[in-house]
């Protein structure tokens, strides 16, 4: 369902534009509905590869580590990531998922053998994290686990065996993970069957991978009850056929089919993450609402081969990516965060919810040091991004049901991209608590929103704003905070409406009951 409308008045965005620094107006009307979908909290998943300082470094640093730690992991970094209550967390890969052997990654850590991370810089990996200190750090952190399995040079045996290891009682499987020190077994509900396996996981057709598909699942058994929520490796952004064939021959063996797509203008030259001007931002912000097109294009076809929507669309890697921060190894992908990441975070996440009758799952790359993270660490330092503080303030909307709206606002046109709407919204209800959040793209105008709140008899409980004094500002290492999230003051609900008065470049979410 989506009854999200924008109506659009355009606003030219052409090179060298001067802003005036005047305010806009925007009405929202919300059309609460009982068969509105759940927004579901896999929505808010993130992702944690071998690659670069994501695992080490960035969550785990070992016992003997004179940073602060729990059983191995950062304690800051997990004090941190409980606050976003993180439903769901994808791991080794990416990438790495179609060269890792599960089995150099357990035992006594000291045994362990090294490889090469081909895929990423060429480091060299000593599998010190492996499955025991991924499944210990998920219930340490409370999330769900979601495995990545190697299709591309893996085997069936090793793929099954793994599942085995991981959920079996009993058996020789079983009896090795008691021997490496877990008697219990973990339970494993989604488990990736490849990771583009259109490219990285194997440069496989589409045809070919949907027989692979079919072969791989058939052998990762269900054991002790244990139920598996099997995920097909999806299309490459626009890749529609990727869905048809996928659906075609294999739908009745998977229950979620992924989808990458990275807000990306051009990969020979991505641009910097904190160096650009208001032209590049705003193409950003069109290339990301691009996503709503790809949802809609790929669930076309989930439509028709499963029209009553079983299957879900999980878009386990999306996020932006820049050149990474000079100096860095560039195998590393070592990004910088400002404000304009939170706000592709903020229109990104809106689409989702939009679309929740079909995605119920997304895994924004990466949670830690790589890409568009949540927590970057430097040695004993981390620094909470922008991006960190979007998904604190849209905790609220984790299985919370979407109420629909109409959304009136001024579009800004952006050359070869979609325009970008100067207000975008999303709303939600849970237990009777309403959290309403407002995104005012514009960088030079404010924006004062009027929401219509139907006949919900509704009262202001509290209200967040994040926003920045430039859009190009970031938190880094050793400063105060310039991008954080602050109690915002400007909302009010008067004989039905609520009104908010938005300064320019701000995400403001209002509380309401
Ligand atoms: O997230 C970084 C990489 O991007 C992943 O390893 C891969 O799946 C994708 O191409």
């Amino acid at each position: 369902m989506n009854l999200k409308s924008i109506a659009i008045g355009l606003v030219a965005c052409a090179a060298g534009t001067s802003y005036a620094a005047t305010s806009s107006t925007s009405t929202v009307e919300l059309r609460p509905s009982a068969d509105a979908p759940v927004i579901n909290k896999e929505i808010y998943g993130q992702f944690a590869e071998h690659l670069g300082r994501c695992i080490y470094g960035g969550l785990w640093v070992g016992e003997e580590s004179g940073i602060p730690n729990t059983q191995g992991y950062r304690t800051d970094v997990l004090n941190a990531l409980r606050e976003l209550h993180v439903p769901v967390l994808r791991w080794p890969g990416g990438c790495f998922a179609d060269e890792y052997h599960w089995m150099d990654g357990i035992g006594p850590r000291d045994k362990r053998p090294v490889m090469v991370n081909n895929n990423w810089g060429g480091t060299v990996e000593d599998n010190s994290f492996g499955t025991n200190e991924f499944f210990n750090f998920c219930e340490l952190l409370g999330t769900e686990p979601y495995l990545s399995g190697n299709v591309g040079s893996g085997s069936v045996e090793e793929m099954a065996k793994w599942v085995e290891y991981i959920t079996a009682e009993s058996g020789p499987m079983a009896e090795l993970r008691k021997k490496n020190g877990r008697e219990k077994p973990w339970k494993l509900k989604y488990l990736g069957v490849g990771n583009e396996s259109w490219g990285c996981g194997g440069n496989f057709t589409a045809e070919f991978y949907a027989n692979v598909y079919r072969r791989y699942q058939t052998y990762c058994r269900e054991f002790n009850g244990n139920k598996l929520y099997k995920i097909a490796s999806g299309a490459n952004a626009g890749d529609l056929h990727w869905t048809e064939v996928l659906m075609r021959d294999a739908m009745q063996h998977f229950h979620g089919l992924s989808l990458h797509y990275y807000s990306v203008g051009n990969w020979a030259s991505k641009g910097s993450a904190t160096k650009f001007d208001g032209n590049d931002y705003y193409t950003t912000l069109g290339i990301c609402l691009e996503m709503d097109n790809l949802v809609k294009n790929h669930s076309a076809i989930m439509d028709r081969f499963d029209p009553e929507g079983r299957v879900g669309l999980m878009v386990d890697e999306w996020g932006t990516w820049w050149e990474v921060e000079p100096g860095t190894n560039p195998g590393h992908l070592f990004q910088q965060n400002t404000m304009r990441d939170a706000m592709v975070a903020a229109l990104t996440l809106n689409i989702f919810h939009e679309h929740a009758a079909r995605v119920r799952m997304a895994n924004i790359a990466q949670i830690a040091n790589v890409l568009q993270s949540m927590v970057l660490t430097r040695d004993a330092e981390m620094v909470l991004t922008p991006t960190y503080y979007l998904f604190k303030m849209y905790v609220p909307h984790q299985d919370a049901r979407l109420v629909p709206m109409a959304v009136t606002t001024e579009s800004r046109s952006v050359e070869g991209r979609q325009s970008v709407p100067e207000l975008d919204a999303t709303c939600s209800e849970k237990d009777g608590v309403y959290t309403i959040s407002l995104t005012n793209t514009s960088l030079e105008k404010g924006n004062k929103v009027s929401v219509n709140l139907a006949d919900l008899k509704l009262k202001v409980q509290g209200a967040q704003i994040l926003t920045a004094a430039s859009v190009n500002d970031y938190n880094d290492f050793g400063q105060p905070e310039k991008v954080t999230l602050k109690e915002f003051k400007g909302a009010r609900v008067n004989k039905g409406v609520l009104t908010v008065d938005m300064p320019a470049m701000s995400i403001v979410s209002v509380t309401l009951k």
